[in-house]
C-alpha cells in the first residue's frame, strides 16, 4: 500500500525572543529554530531586547536566516537577539519611578509583525509574562526553557545550567592550588537565585568539602567543625561553595537593589569566610564568581540541549500545538503546558540524589 501523503504544514513567520538574564547557549537555540524554520519553508523574525523590542515602533527584529544565525552562532555565550531581565511589560519601570502597563503595546507590536505564532526563550518568571501576553493578545505561543538557575519545572534541564555548572566547578579546581599553597579555606559564592542546583553539583564535581544551599537549613558551627576535623586529619585547605540566597545567622538573605528596582542576591559568601575564620582562626578568602557563569561559550551539552528544544518547538508549531514549554524528560525531549510550570520553580529536594550523594561522600551541607 502507497504510503499516506501528509500535506505540509502552511507557510509561516514565526517570531522568536530572548527574555530574562542570559546564559549560554541562547544562540544555539536561535540557530536550530532558524534551521528547522528553513526545513518548512517558513520565516523567522527575531525579536530585540525581549518585550522591549515589541514595545519600540517599528518594532525592533531582524529577519533570520541560515546566513545570520548558522553554525557560527552556536558556539556563542550571550544572545544575537539581545534580552531584558527588567521589562515586565504589566509593570513597566518608567524613568519617572512610576510602573505602567504597557502589555498592550506588545501585544500591538506582535500584530505588527505579522507572525503566525512566537516562541519565547526564558525561564519561568517570563514564562509567566509571556502566557499572560499570549492569553491577552490571543497569540500562539510556544516556550523553550533557559536558565543557569536550572529551577524551571518539569524538565530535568533548561539551556545555560550545563555551561554555569562547568565553569563553577573550573573554578573550584582553579582555587585547589592555591588554597592547598596558602593552606587558606576558600568560600566560592555562585548564583542560582533561591535553587541551589549549581551549587550542589559544581560542589560535588569540584570536590568541594563544604556545600551550603538555600534548601537545607545549616549552622556555622557545624561547618566550623567539619573544618577543623579536615585539619585534624591532616588537610591544610578546604573549600566552601555557598549558594547565593543562602541566608545569614539571622535568617535574611543577602540583596542589594539595583538602580532598576530589582533585588538581587550577593554578599553571603563574605560573611559566611568571616564567621569561618572567627569560629575556627582559618585564613579565608572569598570568590564572587558571578555573572563570569553566564557569559562562557556554551558547552556541547548546553549546545545539544539547546538544538533539541528548537526543533521541537518548531514542530510543536507546524503541528498547531500552542501554551506549551519543550521539556527534557527521562532522555526524551517532549513538551508540557506551559500552566504547569508557572509559578512551580523547581529547587533542591532535601532528598535528591545529589543530596544524597554529598552526604555519602561525607560533604558537610551545614548539618549537624
Ligand atoms: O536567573 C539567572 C541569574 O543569573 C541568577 O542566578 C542571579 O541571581 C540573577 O540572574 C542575576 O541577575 P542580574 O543579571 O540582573 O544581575
Amino acid at each position: 500500500m502507497p504510503a499516506a501523503r501528509t500535506d505540509p504544514p502552511p507557510k509561516r513567520t514565526i517570531g522568536l525572543l530572548t527574555s530574562g538574564g542570559d546564559c549560554a547557549g541562547l544562540n544555539a537555540v536561535i540557530r536550530a529554530v532558524v534551521a528547522r524554520a528553513q526545513s518548512y519553508g517558513w520565516t523567522v523574525r527575531g525579536i530585540h531586547q525581549g518585550t522591549r523590542g515589541l514595545m519600540r515602533r517599528p518594532v525592533e527584529f531582524t529577519t533570520l536566516d541560515p546566513a545570520r544565525a548558522g553554525t557560527d552562532i552556536l558556539r556563542l555565550g550571550g544572545t544575537i537577539l539581545g534580552t531584558t531581565n527588567t521589562g515586565n511589560p504589566f509593570a513597566f519601570p518608567m524613568p519617572d519611578g512610576r510602573k505602567v502597563d504597557r502589555s498592550a503595546e506588545v501585544i500591538e507590536g506582535v500584530r505588527l509583525m505579522e507572525v503566525d505564532a512566537v516562541v519565547g526563550i526564558g525561564g519561568d518568571g517570563s514564562f509567566a509574562i509571556l502566557r499572560r501576553l499570549a492569553r491577552q493578545g490571543d497569540i500562539p505561543l510556544v516556550g523553550i526553557p533557559k536558565t543557569i538557575d536550572n529551577d524551571v519545572g518539569a524538565t530535568e534541564r533548561s539551556v545555560g545550567y550545563d555551561t554555569a555548572v562547568m565553569v563553577a566547578t573550573e573554578a573550584l579546581d582553579r582555587l585547589t592550588p592555591t588554597a592547598a599553597s596558602h593552606a587558606r579555606v576558600m568560600v566560592l559564592e555562585v548564583m542560582g537565585r533561591d535553587a541551589g542546583h549549581i551549587a550542589l553539583a559544581a560542589g560535588i564535581a569540584g570536590g568541594a568539602d563544604v556545600i551550603l544551599i538555600p534548601e537545607i537549613p545549616y549552622r556555622i558551627e557545624a561547618v566550623a567543625a567539619h573544618i577543623e576535623a579536615l585539619r585534624r586529619n591532616g588537610r591544610n585547605f578546604a573549600l566552601v561553595v555557598v549558594a547565593e540566597a543562602v541566608p545569614d545567622r539571622t535568617g535574611e538573605r543577602v540583596r542589594r537593589q539595583q538602580a532598576s528596582g530589582a533585588f538581587t542576591y550577593g554578599g553571603i559568601g563574605e560573611i559566611v569566610a568571616h564567621a569561618i575564620a572567627n569560629l575556627t582562626g582559618a585564613e579565608t578568602r572569598v570568590t564572587v564568581l558571578g555573572h563570569v557563569q553566564r557569559g562562557s561559550q556554551p558547552t556541547w551539552n548546553d549546545r545539544l540541549v539547546a538544538q533539541a528544544f528548537g526543533v521541537h518547538a518548531v514542530d510543536l508549531i507546524a503541528a498547531g500545538r500552542f501554551d506549551r514549554m519543550v521539556a527534557w524528560q527521562n532522555r526524551r525531549v517532549v513538551d508540557v503546558p506551559l500552566a504547569d510550570i508557572i509559578d512551580r520553580p523547581q529547587t533542591v529536594e532535601p532528598d535528591s540524589p545529589l543530596v544524597l550523594t554529598a552526604r555519602g561522600l561525607g560533604i558537610c551541607l551545614g548539618e549537624d
